[in-house]
């Protein structure tokens, strides 16, 4: 099996990525690390103790990461940050409370250790802010090297989701995410919306998964129902009405099907500066820059590979 680690800010899509990865018999999750993102970290941590907990995945460790962005302290900054978190308790998550602890180990040190003493490839698969990856390669010159392959949920190249131009996970650590691009590493696929918002996912896959009758049948359904709602809400009823991109769990199946998505390499780099465009993804389609590509990136996707494989999968007793 693919060895995977999965960096996280558990969050509802988050769940259903970390359920494929730790179900699908072609991966071996060696671990999941969590970041500031969605949610306040400690609710990131607790959501993802109570998902491996709930499909009966306890024996993989959950390492806790960074509570802020690397270096921004005033806006863009994740508004739940500020918030103290208070409102987004870890009952967001339709399973039962977590029996698991985190491990007392930091995300950062499981990186870099991890790495240092790998003896096959493990892919890397941060589907949130930047944050952890970034403070493993300042701590670490070394981690660019050893990583083979990053693949990230992150950018956007028609829209974005927080503003008009940028997505949340790149927006939420804009440095973060510029130092990561700009890394050097050996091979980074950057899975945008244009691709995870064409792998959505309907009320009748919900049916479908929840008829399987597995924790992670039942917990993806009501997950995704929750999501359809409030996709719903945001595109008052627009182009998605009644569907839901699920799009960290894209990434994951993308690990194992690389048919799943399309991509064609670009040069991208993230702005920081821009009030207006920070959290950009800027997508030299025409090679104006120069530079050498630095990115597969993926703006196109198979809904149907996609929910065949969580059908699949899920359907496999656990728990
Ligand atoms: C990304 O932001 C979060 O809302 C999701 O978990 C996903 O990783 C999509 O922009
Ligand atoms: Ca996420």
């Amino acid at each position: 099996p693919q060895k995977l680690i999965l960096d996280v800010d558990t969050g509802t899509d988050d769940a259903v990525a970390i359920m494929l990865a730790a179900l699908h018999p072609a991966i071996e999750l060696v671990g999941v690390t969590t970041v500031n993102g969605n949610v306040p970290v400690n609710f990131c941590t607790d959501n993802s103790l109570r998902v491996l907990d709930h499909i009966g995945r306890s024996d993989i460790k959950v390492y806790e990461g960074a509570d802020r962005p690397l270096v921004r302290t005033a806006h863009p900054i994740p508004h739940r940050y500020d918030d103290g978190g208070e409102k987004y308790h870890p009952e967001e998550l339709p399973v039962p409370a977590a029996r698991s602890k985190k491990a007392d180990k930091t995300a950062v040190e499981f990186l870099i250790e991890t790495y240092r003493a790998a003896t096959d490839p493990i892919v890397l698969m941060p589907v949130g802010p930047l944050t952890n990856i970034a403070a493993a390669l300042a701590a670490d010159p070394g981690f660019v090297k050893r990583v083979p392959e990053i693949i990230i949920m992150g950018g956007g190249y028609a829209f974005g989701n927080v503003t008009a131009t940028a997505e949340f996970n790149i927006w939420a650590d804009a440095e973060a995410a510029a130092r990561v691009l700009n890394a050097g590493f050996e091979k980074v696929t950057l899975v945008t919306l244009d691709a995870t918002h064409q792998a959505l996912m309907t009320h009748a896959d919900c049916d479908r998964l929840e008829a399987l009758g597995t924790p992670a049948g039942k917990a993806t359904a009501d997950i995704v129902r929750f999501r359809i709602g409030v996709h719903d809400a945001y595109q008052k009823m627009g182009e998605h009405g009644g569907s839901a991109p699920v799009h960290d769990a894209v990434c994951v199946a993308y690990l194992v099907d690389r048919a799943i998505l399309s991509t064609k390499r670009y040069f991208v780099e993230v702005e920081t500066a821009s009030p207006l465009m920070v959290g950009t993804t800027i997508v030299d389609t025409q090679g104006r820059s120069g530079a050498k590509p630095n990115v597969d990136l993926a703006l196109n996707a198979d809904p149907k590979r996609f929910v065949d494989m969580l059908a699949e999968i899920f359907a496999k007793p656990h728990g």
